[in-house]
């Protein structure tokens, strides 16, 4: 690759002010360990650095699965972080970010090892007018994160990225289990009571998007500079970083935005290259990385409330029988 194209360097990692279609063509064959990134997601309603058209979006994102295929290594992992999208003016869902796993899977040879769900519990409820106007749609806080691979065994180890054990759970390890069968019939051996150094996560990852304060947006407001409007949390990237890769591997994020990827990948001594298309957020990028970055983990665990903890159908309401069709007064 160019050097001089480069924007910023670190000691594991490059910047690119470039489109990543540009860096990727430039990259060997089977070259990187592990892409992870959150593409500019199929929206009715833009954000400012230009979203494609739900409808659009296959064919937008054709030449992009190409290059991921092509630059990937054999047991190497391509980690797509991807909103949904409502159809425009109806309170339906788009298809796209399905189509786009199915078009990946089924036209690029690319494995669906396992669908991920990113619960970001500190959503607003929207889209308002069909979940705060009209009532008629709950709110949507999750994202799928498709992780795909280039064969059924990519390299990988859950146990790199364990959980605390429940409360239920150490007592279990402290007392010791009365082997019994679980309502599904399971018969739980006593290899359960065995302590394996924490509990396997589900593939529901629960995290607030609401670093509003941390040392990147400092850096920003500081020098002047727009924050990036749609960034994951560092905790997204560094599950899959963590389970996917080890140190001294190459991780690519084609859609770096303000390269949260590549500040993970520092601190974790992965090699790393971002590409982004527009120069005011790799300007505060480089925030991430001329800083001592402060990262507060607010919380460590959330709880979901089963639906039935308050049911409210004592009202004298009825269902609008237009679902929603027309706006209340
Ligand atoms: C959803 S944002 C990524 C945000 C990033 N994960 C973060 O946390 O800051 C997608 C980014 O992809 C960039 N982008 C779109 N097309 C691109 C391309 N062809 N090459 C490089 N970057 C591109 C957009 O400018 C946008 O900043």
């Amino acid at each position: 690759m160019n050097p001089e194209t480069i924007y910023f360097k670190t000691q594991f990692g490059e910047m690119y002010l470039c489109d990543a279609l540009d860096v990727m063509s430039s990259l060997p064959s089977d070259s990187i360990n592990l892409i992870v990134t959150s593409p500019p997601f199929g929206l009715v309603r833009k954000k400012e650095y230009g979203n494609v058209d739900a409808n659009d979006y296959l064919n937008w994102f054709k030449p992009f699965a190409k290059e991921f295929h092509r630059v990937l290594c054999e047991n190497g992992s391509l980690v797509i972080d991807i909103g949904g999208s409502w159809e425009k003016g109806q309170p339906t869902r788009s298809l796209y970010h399905f189509k786009l796993v199915i078009m990946l899977c089924e036209e690029f040879g690319f494995h669906l090892a396992q669908d991920f769900y990113w619960w970001n519990p500190s959503k607003l409820p929207t889209p308002a007018e069909w979940v705060t106007v009209r009532r008629v749609r709950v709110k949507d806080a999750v994202n799928t994160v498709w992780w795909l691979s280039k064969t059924p065994y990519p390299k990988a180890s859950n146990k790199r990225v364990l959980q605390p054990y429940s409360e239920s759970m150490e007592d279990l390890l402290k007392n010791g289990y009365v082997a019994k069968k679980r309502p599904s019939g399971h018969d739980i051996s006593t290899k359960f009571s065995h302590n394996n150094g924490g509990a396997i996560p589900p593939n529901l990852i629960a995290i607030p998007n609401t670093d509003s304060n941390d040392s990147y947006i400092r850096y920003c407001k500081n020098h002047g500079i727009a924050p990036h409007p749609a960034r994951f949390p560092s905790e997204l990237p560094e599950f899959f970083i963590r389970m996917l890769t080890d140190k001294g591997d190459l991780v690519l994020d084609p859609f770096g935005g303000s390269c949260v990827t590549g500040e993970v990948c520092e601190h974790l001594e992965r090699r790393w290259i971002c590409c982004e298309l527009i120069e005011e957020y790799l300007k505060g990028a480089i925030g991430r990385f001329s800083t001592t970055s402060s990262h507060e983990y607010e919380e460590t665990a959330y709880s979901i409330t089963k639906p039935g903890a308050l049911w409210n159908e004592n009202t004298k309401d009825t269902l609008p029988q237009d679902g929603g069709k027309k706006r209340p007064q």
